[in-house]
This record gives structure tokens, C-alpha cells and sequence, in this order.
């Protein structure tokens, strides 16, 4: 099983068809999808096609969301990482092509930093070893933990805009900006 990164107190590796449980606890809870556009999954079918989503992209776009996993309980706790938004179909405030950061973790895991921690890694990821030239983050407005997460990590806010009729706010970092950063 591929490990893409490590913290402190997280693994952070590919997500895998075993990972059905812990995905669908995730995604069928109705807190989790609050900011999501509340539409939380109701069948492990659902969450075992998010998981073959998922391993799809790292074979078709080079990257997407890692599982994480809780080294003191060694439990998976939810996923966290950067994903290819490919296409009109995936674009975001009329932008298409854009790698974004994101994470998403079970609620009884929440407070503990690991949104911070896991996403830090990320970014170091996308741009040392990837390469990529921007990283973008969003988030509804009202989701008070994951833009303060964005800001946390050094991102800067761009602007609000219309994400499907509620209103979001985009932010992004390149790779200069984030040399500079860490330099
Ligand atoms: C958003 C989410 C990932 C945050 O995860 P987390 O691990 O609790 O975040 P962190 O512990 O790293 O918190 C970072 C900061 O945000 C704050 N924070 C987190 N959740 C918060 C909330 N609901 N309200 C206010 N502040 C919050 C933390 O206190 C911390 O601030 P501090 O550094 O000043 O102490 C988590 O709530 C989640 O999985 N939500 C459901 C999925 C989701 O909305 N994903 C993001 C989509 S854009």
C-alpha cells in the first residue's frame, strides 16, 4: 500500500477498497456534509464508488485525496490532500484545471489539528514533489473551521464567489509565494 506522507500523528496513504467502513461513516453522516451541499451518502455502494473515484484519479490525473489514518489508534479518520479538477464539469468559479486542497474528517476527530496537520503536508507535497504551479482552496463561507484551516496554512484569499448558489470563498498560493514562505 502506497504511503504518500507522514506526520506527527498521521499516515497519510492511498485510500483502498478496505477503507469501505470508515468512508461510509464519513460520508453518510449528515454533519460532515453540512458545508458539502448536504447531500450525506446512504448506501456503502456510494462510498465504495467515492473510493473508486478516487483511486481512478491517481491513475488518470496523478494525484488525488489520501486516506488518513490515526497512528495512536491506527483507525482511518477520513481523507485529506489535492485533487485535479479537471473540465467544465468540475470547474468553480469559472475557473477549470486547478489542483485544490481539501479535507474532510470524521466529527469525533474534529479540534484535534489534524485538518491543519494533514493539509500542511499536502501543500509541501504539491509543491516539492509535484511541482505544481498553484494550489487553490475553497470553502463556504459559513464553514468557519476549513477557511480558517486555509488560512492557517498559508493560503491567501482571493475572493468570494457563487458556488451553486451559496456563497464561498476562493483562495490560492503559487509555488513562488510558498518558497518565499518557507525560505
Ligand atoms: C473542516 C474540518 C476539516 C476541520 O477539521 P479540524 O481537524 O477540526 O481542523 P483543525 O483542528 O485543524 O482546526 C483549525 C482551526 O480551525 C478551528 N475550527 C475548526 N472547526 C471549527 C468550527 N467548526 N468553528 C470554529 N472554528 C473551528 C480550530 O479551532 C482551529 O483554530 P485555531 O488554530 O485557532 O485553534 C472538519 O470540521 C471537517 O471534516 N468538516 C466536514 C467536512 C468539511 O467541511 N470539509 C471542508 C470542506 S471545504
Amino acid at each position: 500500500m502506497n504511503i504518500f506522507a507522514e506526520t506527527e500523528r498521521l499516515i497519510l496513504r492511498e485510500l483502498v477498497p478496505t477503507d469501505i467502513e470508515g468512508m461510509f461513516e464519513l460520508d453518510s453522516n449528515p454533519e460532515v456534509h453540512k458545508y458539502l451541499g448536504n447531500k450525506p451518502v446512504k448506501s456503502r455502494e456510494d462510498a465504495e464508488k467515492a473510493i473508486q473515484y478516487i483511486r481512478d484519479q491517481y491513475k488518470d490525473r496523478g494525484i488525488g485525496r489520501w486516506a488518513a489514518i490515526e497512528k495512536s489508534s491506527g483507525y482511518f479518520i477520513g481523507w485529506s490532500g489535492l485533487k485535479l479538477n479537471i473540465g467544465e464539469k468540475e470547474s468553480l468559479n469559472g475557473k477549470q484545471d486547478f489542483y485544490d486542497i481539501g479535507y474532510r474528517f470524521i466529527p469525533r476527530c474534529w479540534g484535534k489539528g489534524y485538518a491543519t496537520e494533514s493539509a500542511l503536508v499536502a501543500l509541501d507535497y504539491g509543491f516539492k514533489v509535484k511541482q505544481y504551479e498553484t494550489i487553490t482552496g475553497i470553502a463556504l463561507i459559513g464553514n468557519i473551521g476549513s477557511n480558517k484551516v486555509l488560512r492557517k496554512i498559508g493560503l491567501n484569499y482571493i475572493e468570494d464567489f457563487d458556488c451553486d448558489g451559496t456563497r464561498a470563498s476562493w483562495y490560492e498560493l503559487n509555488i513562488k509565494d510558498y518558497a518565499k514562505k518557507m525560505s
